[in-house]
C-alpha cells in the first residue's frame, strides 16, 4: 500500500469514527428526550382523573410536587435543554454531510425507497422545536394563555384546550412527533448497533407502537377537552 493510500484510509476511518460517535450522541440524547416524553405522558394521564372530594385535582398536586423542589427542577431543565441542543446540532451537522456527500439528488425512485417517516425527519424536528417553544409559553409561563394560573394545572390544560387553533396545533405537534420518534427510535437502535436481520422486525414494531401510544396519548388531552369529556 503506497503512503498516499494510507493516509487516505486513515482519514476516511477518522471521519467514519467521527461520524459513528455523533450518530450515537445524537441516539444517546434521544433516549433522554424519548424517556422526557414518556415519563411527561405518563404524568399528564393523570388530567382524565375526576376531581378529590375536596374539589382538589390529582394533576394540581402532581404539579405542585414537581416545583416544590426548585433545584431538582432546573438540573432537570438544563440536562433536558443540553440533550435538546447537542440532538439538534449532530442531527443537523450529520444531515448536511450526507447530502452534501450525494453526488446527485435523490431521484423520485431513491425517495420511494426511503420511509416517509425518515424523509420528513429534517422539517418534522423544527416543527417540534416550534411546538416546545409555544407549549412552555403557554402551560409554563402562560404567556399565550388566555387565562393561566400558576400550579393549576388542570385549569391551565382545559382553558388552554379550549382555543380550537392552540388544540388544532397541539394534535398537528404531536402527530408529527410520533412519526419523529418512530423514526429517531429505530435509527437509534441501528446506531447503537442492536439491529440484526432476525429482530429488525420485532425492534421496528417496538418502535412503532411505542411512537403510537405517545401519539395517542398526547393527541387525546385537547381531543377530550374539545369534546367536553375533560372539563
Ligand atoms: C397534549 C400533550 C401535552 C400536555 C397536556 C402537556 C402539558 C404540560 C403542562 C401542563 C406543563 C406545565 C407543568 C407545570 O409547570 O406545572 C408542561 C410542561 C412541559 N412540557 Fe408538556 N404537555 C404535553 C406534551 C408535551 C410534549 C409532546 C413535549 C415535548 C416534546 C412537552 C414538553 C414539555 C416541557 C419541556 C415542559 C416544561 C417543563 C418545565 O421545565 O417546567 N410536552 N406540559
Amino acid at each position: 500500500m503506497s503512503t498516499t493510500t494510507a493516509v487516505n484510509l486513515s482519514h476516511s476511518l477518522g471521519l467514519w469514527d467521527a461520524q459513528v460517535s455523533r450518530k450515537v450522541l445524537v441516539a444517546l440524547t434521544g433516549v433522554i428526550l424519548f424517556g422526557f416524553v414518556l415519563v411527561h405522558m405518563l404524568g399528564n394521564l393523570q388530567i382524565f382523573l375526576p376531581p378529590a372530594a375536596d374539589g382538589s385535582y390529582a394533576i394540581d398536586h402532581y404539579g405542585e410536587l414537581l416545583h416544590s423542589k426548585p433545584f431538582l427542577l432546573w438540573v432537570a431543565r438544563i440536562v433536558l435543554l443540553s440533550a435538546v441542543l447537542l440532538h439538534l446540532f449532530f442531527s443537523i451537522q450529520l444531515w448536511w454531510e450526507s447530502r452534501a456527500a450525494r453526488p446527485v439528488r435523490y431521484r423520485k425512485k431513491d425517495n420511494f425507497h426511503s420511509s416517509y417517516a425518515s424523509r420528513t425527519m429534517i422539517w418534522s424536528g423544527p416543527i417540534i422545536g416550534s411546538f416546545v417553544i409555544y407549549h412552555l409559553l403557554h402551560f409554563t409561563t402562560g404567556k399565550v394563555h388566555p387565562s393561566f394560573r400558576f400550579l393549576s394545572v388542570h385549569h391551565n390544560v382545559v382553558a388552554g384546550f379550549q382555543q380550537p387553533l392552540a388544540s388544532a396545533f397541539y394534535i398537528l405537534a404531536n402527530i408529527l412527533l410520533a412519526v419523529h420518534l418512530y423514526h429517531g427510535l429505530w435509527s437509534m437502535f441501528q446506531s447503537v448497533g442492536l439491529n440484526h436481520p432476525r429482530y429488525d422486525f420485532i425492534l421496528k414494531n417496538f418502535a412503532r407502537l411505542f411512537a403510537i401510544l405517545i401519539g395517542i396519548v398526547n393527541v387525546s388531552i385537547p381531543v377530550a377537552v374539545l369534546t367536553g369529556i375533560i372539563q
